[in-house]
């Protein structure tokens, strides 16, 4: 009987399937419920004890064999199997990418900007840290000016003449320095301020602001210009109010009200049951400022405005808490796929 079973092994090494079949076929001879192995296993306790040490060991070389075999031969004609079975669309189109959204400050940004350039204002840039003369003094607000206080100023610590913009102003400064009059320009950017964030203030937020400068500006074109931004970006029932305000570097000037966007002037609680919201400060540019800026005050005027772009989001999309825009949640972001 050991002679029977090391014939076995023979074979088991020997053994070259050429097809899964004649592999099945091998695996049920030696492996299977009535196969070899097991009929041997029976035959085992029947063989005399003295032979048992030997019988054992060969019988159990035989079994790693036939396991080891089998394995193999599985691995081999599984692995061909499943070549032969994967099958490869060549023409199925690719996973879409998932095209990313405009931020909702850029989207009214660029519209904001489209609205202006209609009305043929360029658009102009400037640094994001200023010097005190483009974004204080220039603008009628010289040192010690207690109007400064209006805007709490980031100022770098080793250089007090360095400092965070505070508004976009300064680019009109900047601007007016460089280019003669006639002058329309709106300059969109970020500006910095040193307040505490909420929901309703944040410490770096943007703007946009106007300048339009030519002979003979009145007030009245500053107001038939605001009506029509607030009618192409609020819509056409859209109505303006203007209420007397003050800033250094406009005289006359004006804070302005849309009538709300949300319950059409029937009181809600984003006007506080006013009907009313406030969206910018404008006014005539004082004509201390062109003069320090070098354009003729004598033979030119001109209007300036400026407008929070957050601001003006929040209004348009009824974001209630402006940390929103800075977040970036992709879930919040997502919303404001631009028709
Ligand atoms: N610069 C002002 C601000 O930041 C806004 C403004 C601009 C007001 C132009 C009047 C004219 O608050």
């Amino acid at each position: 009987m050991l002679k029977q079973i090391e014939e076995h092994i023979i074979e088991v090494e020997k053994f070259e399937a050429d097809s899964i079949e004649s592999a099945e076929h091998f695996r049920i001879k030696y492996l299977g419920k009535k196969g070899v192995l097991n009929d041997l296993f029976l035959a085992f306790k029947n063989v005399p004890n003295e032979e048992k040490k030997a019988f054992g060991q060969a019988l159990n070389k035989l079994k790693i064999k036939a396991q080891e075999k089998v394995d193999a031969l599985q691995k081999h004609f599984g692995d061909k199997e499943d070549q032969g079975n994967r099958k490869i669309d060549l023409t199925m189109s690719a996973e879409p990418l998932r095209l990313g959204t405009r931020h909702p400050l850029s989207i009214v940004k660029n519209d904001i900007i489209e609205i202006f350039s209609r009305l043929g204002f360029t658009i102009s840039e400037g640094p994001e840290i200023e010097d005190d003369w483009h974004n204080f003094s220039a603008l009628n607000l010289p040192e010690e000016h207690p109007a400064r206080d209006m805007q709490d100023t980031f100022f770098i610590q080793r250089n007090p003449d360095t400092l965070l913009r505070t508004h976009t102003s300064s680019v009109q400064v900047r601007f007016m320095e460089k280019n003669d009059a006639p002058i329309r320009t709106i300059s969109p950017g970020r500006v910095f301020r040193n307040e505490a964030i909420s929901a309703r203030a944040h410490c770096i937020f943007h703007q946009i602001e106007g300048l339009y400068i030519d002979e003979n500006v009145s007030f009245a074109d500053l107001k038939q210009t605001l009506l029509h931004f607030a009618q192409e970006f609020f819509g056409k029932e859209t109505k303006i109010r203007l209420r007397p305000s003050y800033f250094p570097f406009t005289e006359p000037s004006a804070e302005v009200d849309i009538s709300c966007n949300i319950c059409k002037g029937k009181g809600c609680n984003i006007c506080k049951y006013s009907g009313w919201v406030e969206i910018l400060g404008c006014g005539m540019v004082d004509p201390n400022v062109l003069d320090n800026c070098g354009i003729d005050s004598k033979k030119y005027s001109g209007f300036a405005f400026g407008m929070g772009i957050e601001r003006i989001t929040m209004l348009k999309y009824q974001v209630k808490d402006l940390r929103l825009f800075f977040e970036n949640d992709i879930r919040f972001l997502e919303q404001f796929k631009h028709a």
